[in-house]
């Protein structure tokens, strides 16, 4: 893939030109890592790889993971190894997180499982994440502190997994559990992208300590965003909406509505109980969110991550990735895809 692709799949409106520009030639090299990993002589494994790479993807824990090794003072062909890791094991939750959605489109493309079925769709995703580890494996520093750091977020993930469908069942799901849903299912691999990134520059404890909080706190802001989007989709976002709903999950602009009108709770959980057996009751579950204040509500929550995410920068002597990477957390709360 050229470096003018790399350069357009970044970001969209809200990150800068100079910020793409910085980022694509570095963006190559972990796109080079991944394709390397990837290479095999199964003809179906090949041609999916390469469809899945050919989707693209914003990259965006990659894009971090970068400039946080820069922002600490050492670039080595460890935080590439990492961020690409990152980029593969994230890849690789999509393949399996689309089988356990039943979702039909991803990236604007149809996803793996719908083209080939379920099955597939999960060995491939075992076989991105298996690649993932055997480049955490192939590192020079810090080999076992990375296999572990990786491994919670690999255990992280399955459980808030496995938690969000325990919890649609029974539409209980309240703001701690959400908070919990979504650290698991995506703040942990924000995390895991910083803390590996600042391992790889041999960054000092306390500065790890500080930037695993930034990626979490990223990781939260930005999975809240993609809430907001089931709500109120865009159409650059390249998946359907609605779906979150018609699935039971309770998220963030409906935590945020229940808030504001607490006299309604039990009539709107037990509506979200019943959608299973009448899917017309998403069209007024949604219509009270809205009009509760849901997206104000959620983006306050977006706001106030993200505040404590660039507070806990301060670490860090001033540069120019310092700076990239608050205008990254920026980017978070106000991306349209
Ligand atoms: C999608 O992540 C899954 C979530 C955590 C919401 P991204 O929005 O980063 O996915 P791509 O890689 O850019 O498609
Ligand atoms: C995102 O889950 C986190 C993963 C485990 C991949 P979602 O189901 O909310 O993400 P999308 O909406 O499919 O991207
Ligand atoms: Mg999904
Ligand atoms: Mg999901």
């Amino acid at each position: 893939m050229s470096k003018t692709t790399v350069v357009s799949r970044l970001p969209s409106v809200y990150c800068s030109k100079s910020l793409k520009e910085f980022l694509a030639p570095q963006l190559a090299e972990v796109r080079v890592r991944m394709e390397e990993a990837l290479r095999s002589d199964v003809g179906l494994l090949g041609r999916t790889n390469a469809s899945v790479l050919a989707s693209g993807g914003k990259m965006i824990r990659p894009a971090m993971a970068l400039l946080i090794a820069g922002a600490c003072g050492n670039l080595s062909e460890d935080s590439y190894r990492f961020a690409a890791a990152t980029e593969l094991l994230h890849n690789a939750t999509l393949m399996h997180d689309d089988v356990v959605d039943s979702a039909g489109e991803r990236r604007g493309q149809p996803t793996v499982s719908s083209i080939l079925g379920a099955g597939p769709a999960v060995l491939l995703g075992d076989y991105w994440l298996v690649k993932a580890m055997g480049l955490i494996l192939s590192s020079e520093r810090s080999t076992l502190r990375a296999v572990g750091v990786f491994s919670k977020t690999l255990s992280d993930l399955a459980e808030g997994e496995l938690l969000q469908m325990e919890l649609s069942a029974s539409a209980l799901t309240r703001w701690e559990d959400y908070r919990r849903i979504v650290y698991c299912k995506t703040a942990s691999l924000f995390e895991a992208a910083a803390v590996s990134a600042a391992i790889s520059a041999g960054a000092a404890e306390e500065v790890i300590d500080a930037i695993g909080r930034f990626g979490s706190l990223c990781g939260l802001a930005f999975q809240i965003r993609d809430d907001i989007f089931d709500y109120v989709g865009t159409p650059s976002i390249g998946k359907p909406v609605g779906i979150d709903l018609k699935e039971g999950k309770i998220t963030a602009p409906l935590l945020a509505a229940l808030d504001e009108a607490p006299s309604e709770e039990a009539s709107v959980r037990e509506k979200v109980r019943r959608l299973g057996s009448e899917p017309g009751l998403a069209a007024e579950i949604r219509e009270f969110a809205l009009s509760h204040r849901g997206i104000e509500g959620a983006e306050a929550k977006i706001v106030e991550n993200l505040e404590n995410a660039v507070k806990a920068l301060s670490i860090l002597p001033d540069s120019r990735e310092k700076s990239y990477l608050s205008e990254l957390a920026r980017h978070i709360g106000e991306r349209t895809t």
